[in-house]
């Protein structure tokens, strides 16, 4: 532990998935590499701030529908981000007050800013774990998790916008099956994901070229990988889509300009 009490202290020379996602968002919390790196990926993918917007709509649909058609009150959502409009404790405790959020991110910065604002309200619990998605067994284990959620019972598990950044298919899939195979019955799993599926191939190859952007640090899969991390679920209507087709509410941008995958399955 560093003398501020974190894991690791945290680093604004290299751009950072929280942050530039942050920036994307057009949210202050992010130094000037987040932002190269940020504006780098625009200039090859002009849409993702699009796509970033769109997957933080996805997080707010989602948790809405969970809480309000599913009669889930008990979250896990792993790689948090930083605060930003629409936070799962937010949303699901704005309807249902006794809600309980267990938020894990692996980056300091995320941490430090969950704790002083991510409060939830005094009917629920909001407790947060500085933990890696790539090691579920910890966070299973984590007394925060174990003293706020009671795992006999449904739980929603989300992982929205974080599997692309762990670049290994087998342990990405072993590190959600941890977490499945711990969740009762009548729980649900969230996943939204990178895709390069409807980008122009050119695109993907120019992305693909680390040398090019920096440190992308990002890993696209198909719809079929995706769709891969809800196997043995079944999958809640609409299935897996481009995240700004799952239960849409309002207008929406053309699904090209949206390169990410979303859906909900439960157990
Ligand atoms: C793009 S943000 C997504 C934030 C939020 N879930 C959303 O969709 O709006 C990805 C988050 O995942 C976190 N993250 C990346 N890799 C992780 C890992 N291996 N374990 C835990 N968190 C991770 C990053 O620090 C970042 O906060």
């Amino acid at each position: 532990m560093t003398s501020s009490g974190l894991s690791a202290p945290i680093d604004a020379s290299e751009a950072h998935p929280a942050r530039r996602y942050d920036y994307w968002l057009g949210g202050k919390d992010n130094f000037a590499a987040d932002r190269e790196s940020g504006d780098a990926i625009e200039k090859i993918y002009p849409h993702i701030r699009t796509s970033a917007r769109q997957n933080r709509m996805f997080l707010r649909r989602v948790v809405r529908y969970l809480v309000e058609e599913a009669g889930i009150r008990q979250f896990l959502d792993v790689g948090t981000g930083l605060p930003a409009a629409g936070n799962t404790h937010q949303v699901a405790q704005g309807i249902a007050p006794q809600c309980r959020i267990v938020y894990v991110d692996n980056d300091p910065l995320v941490m430090v800013h969950a704790r002083a604002l991510l409060t939830g309200c005094a009917e629920g619990r909001t407790a947060y774990i500085e933990a890696d998605l790539r090691e579920p067994q910890a966070i299973l284990a984590d007394e925060t998790l174990t003293g706020t959620l009671d795992l006999a019972q449904p739980i929603a598990v989300l992982l929205v916008a974080v599997l692309h950044f762990l670049p290994d298919d087998s342990a990405a899939g072993a590190a959600v099956k941890i977490l499945v195979d711990a969740m009762a019955p009548g729980s649900y799993l969230v996943v939204s994901h990178a895709t390069d599926g409807l980008m122009d191939h050119g695109i993907i190859e120019t992305l693909s070229d680390g040398g090019h952007v920096g440190k992308t640090d990002t890993t696209l899969r198909s719809k079929a990988g995706v769709a891969a991390f809800f196997d043995g679920l079944t999958m809640v209507d609409p299935g897996l889509q481009i995240v700004s087709e799952w239960r849409p509410e309002t207008d929406r941008p053309p699904t090209e300009q949206v390169s990410v995958y979303g859906g909900a399955a439960y157990k």
